[in-house]
């Protein structure tokens, strides 16, 4: 399916439609599959990562930027050959390096390019240029001296100067696994020795890749310790799972058509998997089958049955659970406008620095459809009802992927069509996400224009 320019899902009764199993397929997941480009790159040998679908716009932007900095990366429509330099083996780019929306590809880039021997610029769309790149610049700078200038707002464009880096700890401000695999890789490509520690554990793919190519790298509570003088070595075949915050989307869809959903090969590691406790705690009936690891990430197939429940609790989420659900809190949001009562998130005022301001984009959308919501500086109170009929609507998703899927799923309930202008923004993270909602009910049709 080719989206053009709008999606419109349009269910043919908003009564729910007998259900049936769907079986979907995910893209490569976005977090592992940046981390293991970065870290082929800065290995010496060949790495070749199976591709599985289309890669999404985010993970293209790694790649782009990595060739810039002359790596060699050979592409087909099913696999990458990454042909590593080393540490300290890039070269500098003859023009800026364009991170486009990518906030990962921006954030990993500052810490290994902060650790390089010569200067760099990096950019990014209009979205990116107004997240927050500060703060990482001040802890690659005062823990390891890294001389990053970012604009008076503390934003792209930044430019890092190459120079040797000292040894240092890092504390970090918030709990984010972008500002600490930063950290980690400036670390690893300046060989110096470094203690991190941040507020609650981020997820930890990063730390899972060093400690299985052979780092050996020291992991307390929320404290990791990397030594200096190290190398990794990767294997020749890296399989990259699916995403499971990309199944999120699948399983609140699930939840609210009552259909049973199997998504195989998905990553499960525990880092990414609150939101499926938290779903478990609604009442949702999920479990996994074929549970393995594969280069020391949980693998495996997600079941939900949800043809025969009655009734999903509310949610109250806050606290450290929240940096282990950042990426899920649009579908949440969603789902709750089904459950009875009334959900609530706190402490998520990180939730406002993501691809839009997604407490107050969730606020004006979930409004438009006929939500009582109210907004608050650090999350959202959302009032639901099982037999909730959204009225239909035109998304507002501000560029935000997530917002656009997450709002995607109210057209299966919605009492007329819900549209998505400039459909295509889910192609940053997931480009046949349409064609697998398809999928669902059905009686709903999914129009691309
Ligand atoms: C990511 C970390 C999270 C997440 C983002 C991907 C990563 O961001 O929201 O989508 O791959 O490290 P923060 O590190 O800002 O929490």
């Amino acid at each position: 399916m080719e989206i053009e320019n709008a999606a419109v899902i349009k269910a043919a009764s908003n009564s729910l439609q007998a259900s049936h199993s769907v079986s979907i397929s995910l893209p490569q997941d976005k977090s592992i599959f940046h981390r293991i480009l970065f870290l082929s790159a800065l290995s010496e040998g060949a790495v070749t990562i199976p591709i599985t679908g289309k890669i999404g716009e985010d993970v293209q932007t790694t790649i782009d930027a990595l060739r810039l900095l002359n790596v060699l990366i050979e592409q087909t429509d099913t696999a990458l050959t990454i042909r590593g330099v080393g540490k300290q083996g890039l070269s500098k780019s003859n023009s800026p390096i364009d991170c486009r929306n990518s906030g990962t590809t921006a954030r990993l880039l500052m810490g290994i390019l902060s650790a390089q021997s010569f200067d760099s610029q990096l950019i990014g769309d209009t979205s990116l240029s107004k997240r927050p790149m500060k703060r990482l610049a001040s802890v690659l700078h005062d823990s390891f001296g890294a001389d990053i200038t970012t604009t008076s707002e503390g934003t792209l464009p930044i430019v890092t100067r190459g120079k040797q880096l000292r040894s240092g700890n890092v504390a970090l401000p918030v709990a984010s696994a972008q500002m600490k695999s930063a950290a980690l890789l400036a670390a690893y490509c300046a060989n110096i020795e470094t203690s991190i520690t941040e507020p609650s554990q981020s997820r930890d793919h990063t730390e899972w890749m060093m400690r299985s190519f052979g780092i050996d790298l020291q992991i307390a509570n929320s404290s990791i310790y990397l030594p200096s003088q190290r190398s990794l070595h990767l294997p020749n075949n890296y399989h990259v799972p699916g995403d499971i915050s990309s199944a999120a989307f699948f399983v609140v869809a699930a939840a609210i058509t009552r259909s049973d959903l199997r998504v195989e090969n998905v990553g499960l590691n525990p880092t990414r998997t609150a939101y499926l406790d938290l779903l478990m705690d609604c009442g949702v009936p999920i479990w996994f089958e074929n549970v393995r690891l594969i280069h020391g990430e949980r693998i495996g197939t997600i079941i939900v049955q949800t043809s025969n429940i009655q009734g999903i609790q509310p949610f109250d989420i806050s606290g450290s659970v929240i940096a282990n659900l950042q990426d899920e809190i649009p579908a949440l949001a969603v789902l709750a406008l089904f459950m009875k009562g009334e959900s609530q998130i706190a402490d998520a005022s990180e939730l406002r620095k993501k691809e839009s301001d997604r407490i107050s984009v969730l606020t004006e959308n979930l409004r438009r459809c006929g939500t009582i919501v109210r907004e608050l500086g650090d999350g959202l109170m959302i009032e639901g009802s099982p037999d909730f009929i959204p009225t239909g609507f035109t998304v507002s998703h501000h560029n935000d992927h997530r917002i656009a899927m997450a709002m995607s799923l109210l057209g299966f309930r919605a009492s007329a069509a819900v549209t998505i202008p400039d459909a295509s923004v889910v192609s940053i993270s997931f480009p046949s996400f349409f064609s697998e909602l398809q999928k669902f009910q059905r009686a709903t049709t999914i129009e691309l224009q």
